[in-house]
């Protein structure tokens, strides 16, 4: 598709050939995207450039999770040209292409306002943590509780546990980061209750998305992937959620030297998905996934 408007601004969709241009805006940002994780975002879903005087001037991209749910993320529109409306059309645009998808995106303070007016609710808060990860903090497992590599016969429990954790098809997503990163399992009596996904991003590695029964299975699946990366930077994207069972892990991040580093808001474009009440979300896949 290319549009073109009166004010030369072209709106065409994004290629493996615009991902240069791309981590260009996401530098200028000072957003951590190195080319390889924008390659893998646009491998499993969609964008959009925006090009100005044949320069690319900002990005969106967008992910469909089954036949319902879809999401949003990768939107900049480069300093020079900001307040100019480009951000509102980008996003429109990408909206009306996910033309009976319930839309939802993690948005920063900067994209707040924008999605506000473009009819987006916010759902609450998800806090970055980030760090250089400290010598294997110690988490006690329950008795018949462990710890172990997925194998793969495990695939489809934990797809199906990923989908009752988001209340969204995440199978696309799930298949892209067990090939690309390393996944443990977190079982009981040899029942699968949970997972984690450890991968390369940005300027070290990011854990995520965790899933897990409760915290304390939470930080038994996280302090694994710590400890195998003792010293180096490591990422993780926290959902914020009430309830004395659900709370603790935050503050158990900055206890093991991984403190809050800033927080965006989940806003959601229709009907938001339902999670199941067997599992817990703890740790987004990324940003711009959910
Ligand atoms: C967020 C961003 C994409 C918006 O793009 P933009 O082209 O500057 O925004 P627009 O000019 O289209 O403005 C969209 C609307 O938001 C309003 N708006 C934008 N920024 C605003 C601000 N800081 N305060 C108040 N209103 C603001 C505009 O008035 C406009 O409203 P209107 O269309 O009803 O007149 C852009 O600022 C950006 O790239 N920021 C840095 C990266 C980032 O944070 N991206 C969002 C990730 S979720």
């Amino acid at each position: 598709m290319t549009v073109q408007d009166a004010t030369q601004i072209v709106l065409r969709d994004m290629t493996p050939a615009d991902i240069h241009a791309v981590a260009d805006l996401c530098f200028e940002q000072q957003w951590p995207h190195r080319e390889e994780d924008l390659k893998m975002l646009l491998s499993i879903g969609t964008g959009l450039v925006a090009e100005i005087d044949g320069k690319v001037a900002g990005s969106i991209m967008s992910w469909r999770f089954g036949a319902s749910f879809a999401s949003l993320g990768v939107i900049i529109v480069a300093v020079a040209h900001q307040g100019h409306g480009l951000g509102r059309q980008m996003a429109s645009a990408m909206i009306k292409r996910l033309d009976g998808y319930a839309v939802m995106l993690n948005a920063t303070d900067e994209g707040r306002v924008l999605y506000g007016r473009l009819g987006f609710v916010e759902l609450g808060t998800v806090c970055q943590h980030n760090g250089l990860a400290p010598v294997q903090p110690l988490v006690q497992l329950r008795p018949g509780e462990r710890v172990r590599p997925m194998g793969a016969a495990d695939a489809e429990v934990l797809d199906r546990l990923y989908t009752s954790a988001t209340g969204m098809d995440r199978k696309l997503v799930l298949d892209a980061l067990i090939a690309e990163g390393s996944t443990v399992v977190l079982c009981h009596e040899h029942k699968q209750t949970g997972f984690a996904v450890i991968r390369r991003f940005g300027k070290g590695w990011a854990i995520g998305p965790v899933v897990a029964p409760d915290v304390t299975g939470a930080k038994a699946l996280i302090a694994h992937w710590l400890g195998t990366q003792t010293g180096s930077f490591c990422r993780i994207d926290v959902p914020v959620m009430n309830g004395p069972q659900k709370a603790g892990l935050g503050a158990w991040l900055e206890e093991v030297g991984l403190p809050e580093a800033d927080c965006v808001t989940p806003m959601a474009l229709g009907p938001a998905p339902v999670p199941g009440d067997d599992v817990v979300l703890f740790g987004l896949a990324a940003q711009a996934l959910g």
